[in-house]
């Protein structure tokens, strides 16, 4: 079947499309995950272990979903992840997606493994906006992404924790997927079957991680693979301390990517962090972890209203949010969701990502009695 983007009313419609458009490597680049891809999948289901009970009679004529995030009001209640190398994906990549975001009033995140510049996001954005920070064992780097995000009015800075080293990706070995691609027989072969995309690739700006290609020839000039760059050029020295050196040195709002445990939620709070993401980096890491769902609850128990508390992974629907609210979550924020969208059809995909999104959270929010984030409870939850 071809599939256009007005008839993409959800995430997999979304998915789908992207399948249709890129070459094999890297649709797989995104879609798959680490090992058996119990985790990724778990992230998804565990919301259907969850049920709602609505309430009704409830005056819901007038619905207001924003919630407040790292000092920032968002219009709704889930955000853009940080993720990398998206002109890969679509040849507008960050741009594409900074825009959308900011007409639907939300925050995005740019990862340190972005392909175009802070600089240049922080210019075309005044939306609030997040940067991704991988410790690199190369401290100048480190120290130029945190000056380069703050001359670039970055409202928060996110620390990857869960990347300690790389994810075992077996699509990615299976495909031979590297950062920039390798020009191989096959690679060639899957672009030339998917000539728009191809077309669109070789013809803009050449490809490269531009916060990272002063500093390191690997992503942008030495092709490697995602788990190979986090094995070798992240610092796994990297621990408590550090973690408070650097929201010491960026000065703002700061959060941890990758908490699961309630342990090192508690951490966070003792080190100052302003919101902690409960995430497994979308299952791309530690096969057999847990979701984000399935930990929230304890962890809003251990430190909700403490910290605010992201739940980053396997939302597909407005349900799978108005849940991680409900359990004790402050907002929710993914990447594939929107993703495959940047791929499917770049700007225009990332907004019809987005307000397939918000459309269903406000028509789940009526329909379960609730005309404001702050009326979700666990009452409104029963697990099976
Ligand atoms: C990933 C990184 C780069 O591939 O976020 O998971």
């Amino acid at each position: 079947m071809f599939r256009r983007l007005r008839n993409c009313n959800n995430v997999e419609d979304m998915r789908l499309l992207a399948k249709q458009r890129l070459p094999g490597p890297i649709f797989h680049y995104i879609d798959g995950a680490a090992d058996d891809e119990i985790t990724y999948r778990r992230n998804s289901t565990a919301f259907d272990d969850c049920d709602l009970v609505p309430n009704v009679l409830a005056g819901v004529d007038d619905v207001d979903m924003s919630v407040t995030v790292m000092g920032q009001k968002l219009e709704m209640p889930i955000f853009c992840s940080p993720t990398a190398l998206q002109r890969l994906f679509h040849h507008d990549g960050e741009r594409a997606v900074a825009k959308a975001a900011a007409k639907y009033g939300t925050l995005f995140g740019v990862s340190s493994l972005s392909t175009v510049s802070l600089a240049e996001i922080g210019a075309l954005s005044q939306s609030p906006k997040l940067f991704q920070f991988y410790f690199h064992k190369d401290r100048g780097l480190n120290d130029a992404m945190v000056e380069r995000a703050k001359a670039a009015n970055f409202d928060a800075l996110a620390l990857t924790v869960d990347t300690i080293t790389g994810g075992n990706r077996e699509r990615d070995l299976h495909t031979g997927f590297t950062s920039p691609p390798r020009l191989t027989l096959k690679s060639l072969l899957s672009f030339a079957a998917h000539p728009g995309w191809a077309f669109n690739y070789f013809t803009h700006e050449a490809f490269e991680l531009a916060e990272l290609s002063d500093h390191v020839q690997e992503g942008s000039n030495v092709a490697v693979s995602v788990g190979d760059y986090f094995s070798t050029m992240l610092d796994q020295t990297m621990d408590w301390t550090d973690a408070e050196n650097l929201r010491a040195k960026w000065g703002g709002s700061f959060c941890l990517k990758g908490i699961m445990s309630a342990r090192d939620a508690r951490r966070a709070v003792d080190i100052g962090a302003t919101a902690i993401m409960v995430s497994n980096h979308g299952g791309r890491q530690l096969d057999g972890s847990r979701s984000p769902f399935d930990q929230v609850a304890e962890i809003a128990d251990a430190v909700g209203g403490e910290i605010e508390i992201i739940l980053d992974g396997g939302i597909r629907r407005g349900t799978h949010v108005l849940k991680a609210l409900a359990a004790g979550a402050t907002a929710c924020s993914g990447g594939r969701m929107y993703l495959y969208a940047l791929a499917a059809a770049g700007q225009a995909g990332v907004e019809r990502a987005l307000s397939n999104m918000c459309d269903e959270i406000e028509r789940d929010m009526k329909l379960l009695g609730v005309s404001n984030i702050s009326q979700l409870d666990r009452d409104m939850l029963r697990y099976r």
